[in-house]
């Protein structure tokens, strides 16, 4: 019997994940991701954090275009959680820039490769250079149909629960109307779905206020190597665990 149409493999990442043995028709179709481990695979190493920021950033160019040639529709990576402000300054000031750097070089590529970008977070408190940056590329890749790629940039999942239900009031809500679907609407980013798979490295075991409202059924991988240590084949391991999964959304297979 011959394979059915969506199996057949279009490109090299593709006959890799086939290979491998993932299930083409069955990707997750939004992954997010937690990007950890990138100070610790520096100091490991007897070199500055921002060094890790900025091997992080490779591996996420990487990543970026392996996910879109492999046909997962939705990426969403975790830049700077509102949180991460507490860092020394210093290195804020060199992931604003890092970030600014990469989503200005990074825009030609990523045009050209059909990837649509999108930010999530409370854009209106990072440096303008950054958010003109950022509106740059939204702007630009508006109309791209391949891969979306969300930047959650001074995000924060319960901040952007705050800023909905925030909207929500002055919406003039009544408590009838508040349910699930009124808040869902006015997150950051209403018409991304959920993320299927959420992958975090690093090893540690938690969220960190990423998509909270939206992580209710995700699958979480955690997997143990440094983000800078992460690559193509680690992106369809973990999507390979993810296929292993029953889903049941609460109820019953
Ligand atoms: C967590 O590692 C990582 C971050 C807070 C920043 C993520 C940023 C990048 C991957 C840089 C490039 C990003 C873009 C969008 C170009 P950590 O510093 O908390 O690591 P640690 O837990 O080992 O200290």
């Amino acid at each position: 019997m011959s394979e059915p149409a969506e199996q057949t493999p279009t490109n090299e990442i593709q006959e890799q994940a086939v290979r491998l043995g993932l299930d083409l028709s069955r990707l997750p179709q939004h992954v997010g991701i937690i990007m950890d481990g990138n100070g610790r695979w520096a100091t490991q190493r007897g070199l500055p954090r921002l060094i890790g920021h900025r091997e992080g950033y490779k591996t996420l160019r990487t990543v970026l275009l392996a996910a879109n040639d492999l046909g997962i529709r939705y990426l969403t990576v975790y830049a700077f959680s509102a949180e991460n402000w507490r860092r020394p300054q210093d290195e804020v000031r060199g992931l604003m820039d890092l970030i600014t750097q990469a989503a200005t070089d990074e825009l030609r590529i990523m045009h050209q490769n059909n990837v649509r970008v999108l930010v999530a977070g409370r854009i209106h408190e990072v440096p303008e250079k950054l958010q003109r940056a950022l509106k740059k590329g939204v702007e630009t890749t508006r109309n791209n149909t391949g891969i979306t790629f969300t930047l959650a940039i001074n995000y924060g999942g319960r901040a952007e629960i705050v800023d909905a239900v925030k909207q929500l009031v002055r919406d003039g809500a009544s408590p009838e109307e508040v349910d699930e679907d009124a808040i869902g609407k006015r997150l950051y980013l209403p018409e991304v779905p959920d993320p299927d798979l959420l992958i975090r490295t690093a090893g540690e075991m938690r969220l960190s206020n990423f998509l909270l409202w939206q992580s209710a059924y995700s699958e979480l991988v955690v997997m143990p190597m440094p983000w800078p240590e992460f690559s193509t084949e680690a992106l369809l391991e973990a999507c390979l665990n993810f296929q292993r999964r029953v889903r049941k959304f609460g109820g019953v297979v």
